[in-house]
């Protein structure tokens, strides 16, 4: 190829606002009529049914949606069903036994592969061994587990005995898994020895059993899988066990999966909020399986035959419901990859996707800003030309990089779907149907069918084309919360309280987006509202982040907002107050980092620590966040009459400027 044209196709593409879904790829899409917009809003709720209709039932529901106990809805009422049953044994009865289910990559290289029957046989033995170690219906058990085909298999496991799982996210710290252990009285854990990054073996045990001893209650068991070959150094106590041994004593056993009840929980997981305290989102079988396996037939086109990549970690929400749930419900092969993306070289997830003839990718926008980062160069030895439709969630990704996306990985044959949905969401909820609507880059798209996403004023009108204001979803779907675990009433705080009328009988989410739509009912989503960042796609609380760092000897406050970041979006920016007589030094800056680094996990460390003797204050004594924010990214300050102590600002940008 010559420089020419690639300049003009540039031109072009920097041109374009709206891109048609390609030919090729409408022509073979599962979803492709127009109509199902209007059939949803005619028929709604009973159009769900075709979510719940891609499952199969112990028990036919009686009901769609009980709206009764609204905002407490309740989806297929009466419905029995069995999670594990679904994912696995169906497709293995149905004569794909031998297709596989799970391709795994581990970061050194190694591969594994589980077809449907392999996947049988270790979720049966695995929830067998669970079974004998005492787990009941309605345990929750605990995965502090990275992205090893054990994760996956623990969770079908637990599906199958009815015990909800609650994955912990490998990255996140000791103190992160003991909060939500203890939150969930969860009273076994599976976990590992260790795993790779960027080809150094991490020591996981160790942190879970830091974890463990900030429990408060008894642990009952704790299963390890021996992912890095270290056997039998990693034992503390009788009740450790090895994953494999266990696995072996039950070798070749069967386990009749339990029939669940639709509303009965599938998984508890954690999330950051505006408290220092993680919410336990509770996710549902009926609900909550029907709406991930039809997001991922209508939004991901996946069929049985492809070959999906979501490279997210199972440890949050996306590879709940779109590496595990929706994949598998849909029997299709799931890929899984251990490691970083630039490990050993930068070309590394394309290599994955030539030698896997990867059909279709899901990925996030900072992964995507890295690539363009990095460089074309590393995609252009590669063929890619397996792919039929990319995907995108976490965070607002700008045109650029969609285009960019479009472009260089999908070779402009491929629609790109922009997917804006939540932890709480379950699934998808505002994005295109990539065989039905044009694509618009920087805006996700309209509802989904069903999905009554509106973009509404304080007095809950809706904004007018161009203007912002707050994304808010005004009628209940099948993949949604149903509460926060154990606290019905922050449930209903967090998000019905600010917009919905109980009185009357209205109930409005809110999932603290701010947002704005066009003319053609494009929701383009702006970011948090709430004191949320969104670092790299994760959700970070900043008082999370906050307590933390007051937890420094030294600091006697500290406020945590987000500045912007060429890569991951928003980085976390700190500016502190030292205690009288301590210094602002590289020393405290260290204990500063440290700190949040074991109260939360890597992700969460700050990118610029600002120690100054004040934080701008209102005269009520609010820290001015708006403000911390624009001095992080340079920008124009905004009004500073209302403050308390006006001539910190100076104060605070000069130091900033000064490091
Ligand atoms: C928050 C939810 C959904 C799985 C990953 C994150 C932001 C998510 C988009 C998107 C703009 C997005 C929102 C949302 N977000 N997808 N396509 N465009 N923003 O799940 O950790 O629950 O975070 O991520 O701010 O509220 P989560």
């Amino acid at each position: 190829m010559t420089d020419e044209p690639d300049v003009e196709l540039e031109a072009r593409l920097e041109e374009q606002d709206s891109f048609e879904p390609p030919e090729e790829f409408v022509e073979q899409a599962n979803v492709t009529d127009p109509g199902i917009y209007e059939e949803f809003e005619e028929n709604w709720p009973d159009a769900w049914e075709q979510a719940a209709d891609l499952l199969d039932w112990d028990d036919e529901w009686d009901e769609v949606l009980v709206e009764e106990d609204a905002p407490f809805y309740e989806w297929f009422v009466g419905g029995e069903l069995n999670a594990a049953y679904n994912c696995v044994d169906r497709h293995v009865e149905n004569g794909r036994k031998n297709q596989a289910a799970i391709r795994w990559e581990g970061e050194l290289g190694e591969t594994r592969t589980y077809t449907y029957q392999d996947l049988y046989r270790e979720v049966n033995e695995f929830a067998a061994a669970l079974r004998d170690l005492g787990v009941e219906e309605d345990d929750v058990v605990t995965l502090y587990m990275p992205m090893i085909p054990e994760l996956p298999i623990a969770m079908l496991a637990c599906a199958r005995i009815g015990a909800p799982h609650s994955v912990v996210f490998a990255g996140f710290s000791a103190d992160a898994l003991a909060t939500r252990m203890n939150s969930a009285d969860s009273e076994y854990l599976v976990t590992c020895d260790g795993y790779y990054r960027r080809g150094d073996a991490l020591n996981h045990k160790e942190k879970a059993d830091e974890g463990l001893r900030g429990v408060e209650h008894e642990v009952e068991d704790i299963v390890v899988v021996d992912r890095l070959g270290d056997k039998l150094t990693h034992f503390l106590g009788a009740n450790y066990h090895d994953y494999d041994e266990l696995v072996d004593d039950h070798d070749g056993e069967r386990v009749e999966p339990v029939s669940r009840d639709a509303e009965d929980m599938l998984f508890l997981m954690y999330t950051s909020g505006t408290t220092g305290q993680p919410k336990g989102v509770k996710h549902t079988t009926g609900g909550y399986l029907s709406y991930a396996a039809w997001t991922s037939h209508a939004v991901l086109d996946i069929e049985p035959e492809d070959t999906y990549w979501c490279s997210a970690d199972i440890g949050w929400i996306t590879g709940h419901s779109y590496i595990v749930y929706g994949p598998l419900a849909l029997g299709t092969t799931t890929m899984m990859y251990e490691g970083t993306p630039d490990y050993p070289e930068k070309d590394r997830l394309w290599e994955i996707v030539e030698k896997n003839a990867v059909d279709i990718f899901y990925t996030a926008p900072t992964a995507i800003r890295s690539f363009m980062k990095w460089g074309k160069e590393h995609l252009e030895g590669r063929d890619l030309s397996s792919l039929r439709l990319l995907g995108t969630v976490g965070e607002p990704i700008n045109p650029r990089a969609w285009k960019w996306y479009y472009k260089h990985v999908g070779d402009e044959s491929c629609p790109v779907v922009d997917t804006w949905w939540q932890t709480e969401t379950g699934g998808m909820m505002v994005t295109t149907l990539p065989g039905v609507n044009e694509m618009k880059p920087g805006s996700a798209g309209p509802g989904l069918p069903g999905v009554d996403a509106k973009v509404i004023h304080p007095d809950k009108e809706e904004v007018e084309p161009g203007q912002a204001g707050h994304l808010t979803v005004q009628k209940p779907w099948p993949g949604m919360l149903r509460t926060l675990y154990q606290n019905d009433e922050r449930f209903v705080q967090e998000y019905w309280e600010e917009y919905s009328d109980p009185d009357s009988d209205e109930w409005i989410y809110f999932p603290e987006d701010g947002a704005k739509v066009d003319e053609d009912d494009y929701i383009t989503v702006l970011g948090r509202v709430d004191d949320v960042l969104n670092v790299s796609g994760h959700r970070l609380g900043t008082m999370e982040i906050e307590s933390a760092i007051v937890g420094v000897p030294g600091v006697a406050e500290a406020a945590v907002v987000g500045g912007d970041h060429e890569v991951k979006g928003e980085a976390v920016y700190v500016y502190a107050i030292t205690e009288e007589g301590t210094d602002g030094d590289e020393d405290l800056r260290e204990r500063v980092v440290d700190n949040v680094e074991d109260a939360i996990g890597p992700i969460a460390r700050p990118e610029e620590i600002v120690f100054t003797p004040e934080l701008p204050k209102t005269r009520s004594g609010k820290i001015m966040r708006r403000l911390l924010e624009d001095i992080a990214n340079g920008d124009e300050l905004g009004n500073t009459s209302t403050l308390r102590n006006p001539d910190i600002v100076d104060d605070i940008q000069q130091r900033v400027s000064d490091d």
